[in-house]
């Protein structure tokens, strides 16, 4: 089987480092122009762009503003004229203490929000748009195991938030899949990258090893290859469906 993205635009968010850089390189070795999306990391996204080459291009902007996911999407379609695959990866994971001063609890449950899910939301407001218009497109969305199996206290804003993506993107799929449009979910378990660095630094890393079945924490490029299959329209008729890929921590 042969996986072929050539004359493929696909916009991965938050492919600056972690899971999305992952994503971004294994699209671009299959063929894929990849609109590299970032917030701070703007030099780390130039250079990937560079390197991964195919017309590939880095975007910025910040998702934890109302406009930021508009002004993505206008400049990605400005620079690429189409859009094929929209990624919503971007993420924060912000561990907020049940026993915080409510305000300040408020604020990082709203900050949560709009980046995991109003971003994501905005932006396939407008791919939804896009797509219909040239025939079709995929969405795939990466939520996470916490959206099924519950997190800790202190992250419960963050799994809400995956938990909506989840509705949002099965949603997606029903709705518009008359019109060409598929829309998949990627359930993560703990992968190894800065998010998940900053969950091991106050729980330990063998809290996350003695969770999982096999025996080495997933890498980002343990979850690339599945998003270059969804991207490719070998699995049109899973359209809908989560892929969970969290090294047998949570089974359902
Ligand atoms: N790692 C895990 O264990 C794990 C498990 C399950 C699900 N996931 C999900 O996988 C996705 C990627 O996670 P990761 O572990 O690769 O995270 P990461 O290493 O922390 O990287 C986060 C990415 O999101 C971008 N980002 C953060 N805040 C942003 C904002 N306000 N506006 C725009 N972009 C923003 C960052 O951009 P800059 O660096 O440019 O600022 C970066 O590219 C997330 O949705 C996460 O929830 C991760």
């Amino acid at each position: 089987m042969t996986i072929d993205l050539t004359n493929k635009n696909i916009l991965v968010t938050g492919a600056s480092r972690g899971i999305g850089r992952a994503i971004a390189e294994a699209l671009a070795k299959s063929g894929a122009r990849v609109a590299v999306h970032y917030n701070h990391n703007r030099e780390e996204a130039e250079a990937l762009a560079a390197q991964i080459g195919n017309g590939s291009r880095a975007f910025g902007a910040d998702l934890g503003t109302g406009d930021g996911p508009l002004q993505l999407w206008e400049q990605v379609t400005d620079a690429f004229g189409k859009v094929d695959v929209l990624i919503n990866n971007a993420g924060v994971a912000i561990s907020s203490d049940m026993e915080k001063d409510d305000t300040d609890w408020l604020h990082d449950w709203g900050h949560t929000m709009m980046v995991n899910l109003n971003a994501t939301a905005l932006l396939c407001k407008k791919a939804v748009a896009h797509f219909k218009q040239q025939g079709g497109g995929r969405i795939i969305s990466i939520s996470s195991r916490a959206a099924f199996r519950g997190d800790t206290a202190d992250y419960l804003a963050y799994a809400a938030s995956k938990g909506g993506m989840v509705a949002l993107t099965r949603s997606l799929a029903r709705a518009y899949g008359k019109q060409g449009i598929k829309a998949f979910i990627i359930a993560p378990g703990f992968t190894r990258t800065d998010m998940a660095q900053d969950f091991m630094d106050q729980y330990g890393e063998d809290y996350a090893l003695n969770d999982i079945a096999l025996n080495k924490l997933t890498e980002p490029a343990d979850i690339a290859p599945t998003i270059v299959f969804l991207a490719s329209g070998l699995a049109d008729h899973a359209t809908g469906s989560t892929i969970d890929i969290n090294a047998g921590s949570y089974v359902h």
